[in-house]
């Protein structure tokens, strides 16, 4: 089966997070299972783009409204990711270096799904799947059924949405409209949803199948998607969750050359120790006491906005037992927060503010525990990370979190689960974690058990075949 992917992120070409990590890893596996699954992205400025070599593959002309603008595809050359890697090139709006965050995202997105509907228009191939990844590419399918340009061509390619995270949509005022390449105005309520353009409305209506990266998430988005929970109600039929994977080249204690010290399943607790030492030297903090770390945005979502009162609170429930380490940015008040904190606990608490893959990988080896208290969590990608690294999950039960981890206290349970996002419910964990550490014999038994869960894409991307397949 051909399969194309478009999404705004593919690690390691640009991360912004976990939606970078599997579009890096799905393709790779879909082809090992003798599928050919290609990536579409944006070429931003990034070192990735300079440090490899390109073939322009496609030029082409479209419009965005009445901007008229020219843009490029061009082709990595050696099949370095384990598949067929495509960016496209818009001058003035995706030749920039950060993937999100400008005041026309909006419009960057929009233009680059056109060029890639546009592109894939005059492709002689058409691919049996066009994949697309959240709101990004969510325009996608209304514009290969009912763009005049696009349907005529495209119009019987079947389209599947995954959504990563219902949070983020994709909303513009439908005074935009014209930015959409000339369509069947009947189809108009196709794109909107309360009365704007909505991408990820308009992706969940006009794609043959919806996939969301949990079951849990799916169940909770009938009942909070910020506004689009009728909608998931009403599209039922054509919606399923399917569990992201790992990719087990690249998050392998074993042969990760990110980390200082690699080890297995054997030599964990050895392993583990040496990465711990690193850590604590470098952050001061103490080694003998149990390190509990945090990685990722620190927004709303992630609740990160209670770590700073729970990390204060937990430090003094403990009596100093315990260690905290942070590792993200986000919001300006958290991250300010945050750093605060510093000088209030030396040698139980530090922080590094921003964006770092290799600190990141060295904290999933070196710690202990991970805390992972999200409001919302699709799927969460660290808390696998972190199992297959021999450290202790802490998590709220949500989601892709819920799917994932099970409580040391039920049968064959290698972590910690709490209900709420709360200052008491993180304390509460935390007191359980300070119990367990010092319980070596417990703690080496969820380790092995953790290590040999099977989170690898092996079985979901199969998954993700016979979805297709049944279209
Ligand atoms: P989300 O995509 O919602 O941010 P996930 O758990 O799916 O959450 O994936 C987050 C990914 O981003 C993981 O690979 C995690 O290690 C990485 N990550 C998040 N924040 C940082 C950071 N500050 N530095 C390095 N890696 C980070
Ligand atoms: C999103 C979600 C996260 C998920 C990731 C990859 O960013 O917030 O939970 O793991 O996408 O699907």
């Amino acid at each position: 089966m051909e399969i194309l992917h478009i999404s705004a992120e593919c690690y390691p070409v640009a991360k912004a997070g976990g939606l970078g990590d599997v579009v890096g890893a799905l393709p790779k596996y879909q082809n090992k299972l003798g599928h050919t699954a290609r990536v579409v992205m944006p070429m931003y400025r990034t070192k990735f783009l300079n440090e490899n070599e390109w073939d322009v593959d496609f030029k082409g002309h479209h419009h965005l409204g009445h901007r008229h603008f020219d843009y490029t595809i061009i082709k990595e050359r050696t099949n370095k990711l384990g598949f067929d890697l495509y960016l496209v090139d818009i001058y003035g709006l995706l030749d920039r270096e950060r993937i999100y965050g400008y005041d026309d995202d909006n419009e960057r997105f929009i233009a680059f799904q056109i060029a890639v509907v546009d592109w894939l228009n005059h492709w002689a191939y058409k691919p049996d799947i066009v994949h697309c990844h959240d709101h990004q590419a969510g325009l996608v399918p209304f514009m290969m059924k009912y763009c005049y340009d696009f349907l005529y061509s495209l119009g019987s390619v079947k389209t599947i949405l995954t959504i990563h995270n219902a949070e983020y949509q994709g909303w513009l005022g439908m005074d935009k409209k014209y930015y959409i390449p000339s369509f069947d105005s009947w189809k108009h309520g196709m794109l909107e949803w309360k009365n704007n353009i909505n991408a990820l409305a308009s992706g969940i209506k006009c794609s043959d199948k919806v996939t969301t990266v949990s079951p849990s998430y799916l169940e909770e988005l009938r009942h909070s998607a910020r506004g689009l929970e009728n909608l998931f109600e009403y599209e039922r039929g054509k919606c399923l969750g399917i569990l992201n994977g790992i990719d087990t080249d690249v998050w392998n204690p074993a042969t990760d050359t990110y980390i200082t010290q690699n080890f297995s399943l054997e030599d964990v607790a050895r392993g583990k120790e040496e990465n711990k030492q690193i850590l604590c030297d470098q952050f001061n903090l103490d080694v003998t006491k149990p390190l509990i770390v945090f990685i990722g945005r620190l927004v709303g979502e992630k609740a990160a906005d209670v770590l700073p009162d729970s990390i204060l609170a937990s430090i003094y429930s403990t009596q100093k037992n315990v260690c905290f380490l942070i590792l993200g940015s986000g919001e300006g008040d958290v991250e300010w927060r945050l750093n605060n904190l510093v000088a209030e606990f030396p040698g139980n608490y530090n922080v590094m503010i921003g964006y770092n893959e290799k600190l990141s990988h060295q904290m999933y080896a070196g710690a202990d525990f991970l805390l992972m208290p999200s409001r919302v969590e699709p799927c969460g990608l660290n808390q696998m990370y972190a199992m297959r690294y021999g450290t202790v999950p802490m998590v709220r039960s949500t989601g892709g979190l819920r799917d994932t981890v099970i409580d040391m206290g039920d049968e064959g349970g290698y972590g910690i689960r709490f209900i709420h996002a709360s200052v008491g419910d993180i304390i509460h964990s935390v007191n359980r974690a300070v119990d367990v550490f010092k319980e070596r014999d417990k703690l080496d038994l969820m380790r092995s058990r953790m290590m040999q869960v099977d989170n690898s894409w092996d079985s979901s991307a199969k998954h993700y075949l016979e979805v297709y397949q049944s279209l």
